[in-house]
């Protein structure tokens, strides 16, 4: 079942490239450039009309759920707001008419993030899901919505569902970019240079070898800091949530510029960072921040472009990967940082698919 891999944790990132071509199959239409998604179909007009999109989803759902609101946000030009399920629901939130919510549920039975969607068909406003189980709770009480197709996840720790839900945001947002924010050559542009994720993702696991070396060396660190910006905050965000959970390290993810409100005070010799800096709009800024920790004696690994040797000399380790559009980039970022996660809690001698203290599907609120 675990196709001889160790674990499903391990089989299930490694499953990345196959996942997500599932996910885009049939409605990637790069040649056209045409993305369809057949079960958005009967709202779609709703959904291109909207004055502003909630997206509510709880822990990994929700990191992706940030990314679609830089995604939605840049491609679409459609105010967008992230909500954690369980606090959306507890405040009578604010709904109009106009409003469309959109919930993110790997397992489609997360107990908050169903409770969210209640909420919003009982205020009468449209609400969608993006699920994997399909025929879940969620995929069943939505009104519409898109299957990430990625495959059962059975690690508690989710990972190929991550990037899935990505993907399918990337492809609502480029959708909805049609006809408003990009020709038909950016359209095309960017829609292959989706299509190329997968055999990019196929060389950052390529990369497994260095990554599990790097995890000896950082296994018996007690704290990890993860800073990241733009497209790659919320990734940050997702690499800390993989190793708490995981190797039971405490890590704590930033948007790097906040680092100097406050987090830069942990900063020791004995404090890991993990820096998302690719060659994007925010690259010298994160520079500047990657120099602030090293000036403090902080360990970095970086997470760069190919090519790029510039941080060889500032970092402990360099992972270099391939190049993609800056908002392409989380579906290649975030995989150095599972098999980090993955690599080290093994070392730690800790039960990778089942940690402690949590459940694949959380159905207590
Ligand atoms: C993290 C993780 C959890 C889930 C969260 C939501 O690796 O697995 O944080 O992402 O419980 O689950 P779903 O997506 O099933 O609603």
């Amino acid at each position: 079942e675990k196709s001889g891999y160790d674990h499903f944790m391990l089989k299930e990132i490694m499953e990345q490239p196959t996942s997500l071509s599932d996910s885009m199959r049939g409605r990637l239409l790069p040649e056209d450039p045409r993305v369809v998604l057949g079960g958005l179909h009967t709202v779609w007009d709703q959904l291109v009309d909207a004055d502003r999109i909630i997206i509510a989803a709880c822990g990994t759902s929700w990191h992706s759920a940030l990314v679609g609101e830089y995604l939605i946000e840049s491609f679409a030009r459609i105010p967008v707001e992230v909500e954690y399920a369980s606090e959306f629901r507890y405040r009578n939130p604010i709904l109009r008419d106009g409003d469309v919510v959109v919930v993110i549920s790997q397992s489609g039975e997360t107990a908050d993030t169903l409770a969210a969607v209640r909420e919003a068909r009982k205020k009468g406003v449209l609400c969608l899901g993006i699920c994997n189980v399909v025929g879940s709770t969620i995929a069943r009480e939505t009104d519409a919505g898109v299957y990430l197709h990625a495959g059962p996840e059975i690690g508690v720790a989710s990972t190929k569902a991550f990037t899935a839900q990505v993907t399918v945001l990337a492809m609502i947002a480029l959708k909805l970019a049609e006809n408003r924010t990009l020709s038909t050559g950016e359209m095309a542009h960017n829609l292959h240079a989706l299509a190329s994720i997968p055999d990019k993702v196929d060389e950052v696991l390529d990369m497994n070898d260095e990554i599990r070396e790097m995890a000896s060396v950082y296994r018996y660190a007690s704290n990890f800091l993860y800073l990241g910006r733009g497209y790659n905050f919320p990734v940050a965000l997702e690499g800390a949530l993989k190793l708490k959970e995981i190797s039971y390290i405490h890590a704590e993810g930033y948007p790097a510029a906040e680092m100097k409100h406050g987090p830069i005070a942990l900063i020791d010799r004995f404090m890991p960072v993990v820096f998302i800096a690719m060659k994007d709009s925010t690259y010298d800024k994160v520079v500047s921040n990657i120099e602030e920790v090293v000036a403090r004696d902080g360990s970095v690994i970086a997470i760069t472009d190919e090519g790029n040797g510039e941080l060889d000399k500032l970092c402990e380790y360099v992972l270099r990967i391939p190049k993609t559009e800056e908002f392409l980039s989380p579906l290649l970022t975030v995989v150095p940082l599972q098999l980090l996660s993955y690599h080290i809690a093994v070392m730690r001698g800790c039960h990778v698919d089942q940690p402690r203290n949590l459940a694949k599907s959380v159905t207590v609120e």
